[in-house]
């Protein structure tokens, strides 16, 4: 029998044993999120989570993919906002998969799909206008720096990633400034910071701020 710990990025971590409803008051909407052992935060909204959502400001129309989605606080968040965007989620989680299934319908969400997907493996030659993240920290730079590597490839042109972080993770945001040529800081708040990078953004070519 395997004796690892499981951990809530596993690709299969154990049965999920405890369920939680977790209720969420956002930007002027409802939302209920079912919730269970194994998944990221599984009894209330990551804080980071929430700086995130406050912090995001999307065009009315186009595809947002939230990744890592967990059981899916920031995609339905979005795709409540921002009726006449397309989200895509993906985790590779199977056990947040499947809440985020639920979540969708508890949520009555129309305009938002699940992935079980590593990373981009299962998204192909699709791009996006954003894409959004709490990273996995816990999964580590090995997973979290080709996350950020394959954001570019898979967003339009003028399209960003954006990205919130602990204070004191310094070494993403300059992977981001590697990445895209350009990092800015959006939010602070409450030992968080936001970071986005825009893909060939017009008058972009060298934009850096601190990352305290
Ligand atoms: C910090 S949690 C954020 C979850 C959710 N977005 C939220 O804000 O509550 C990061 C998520 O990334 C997922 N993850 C870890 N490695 C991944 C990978 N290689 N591909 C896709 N998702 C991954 C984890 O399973 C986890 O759900």
């Amino acid at each position: 029998m395997d004796q690892r710990a499981s951990h809530y990025y596993d690709t299969k971590p154990a049965q999920p044993k405890r369920r939680f409803l977790i209720k969420l008051n956002i930007r002027g909407q409802f939302l209920e999120f079912a919730s269970s052992s194994g998944v990221f935060s599984k009894d209330k909204v990551d804080l980071g989570t929430i700086v995130l959502i406050d912090s995001l400001e999307l065009p009315d129309s186009g595809e947002v993919l939230d990744m890592g989605c967990g059981y899916g606080a920031i995609g339905i968040a979005i795709a409540k906002l921002y009726p006449a965007i397309k989200v895509t989620m993906v985790d590779v989680n199977p056990a947040a998969v499947k809440l985020v299934r639920e979540n969708i319908e508890r949520n009555d969400v129309k305009n938002a799909e699940v992935l079980h997907s590593d990373l981009y493996s299962l998204l192909g030659g699709r791009s996006f206008d954003a894409i959004v993240s709490n990273p996995p920290l816990a999964a580590g730079y090995k997973t979290i720096f080709p996350m950020i590597e394959g954001a570019f490839g898979h967003l339009r042109e003028g399209g960003f990633l954006q990205i919130v972080l602990r204070k004191g993770v310094n070494a993403i945001p300059r992977k981001m400034e590697d990445v895209f040529q350009n990092v800015t800081t959006v939010s602070k708040k409450s030992g968080y910071r936001v970071f986005r990078s825009f893909k060939n953004a017009p008058g972009n070519a060298k934009i850096r701020d601190q990352h305290d």
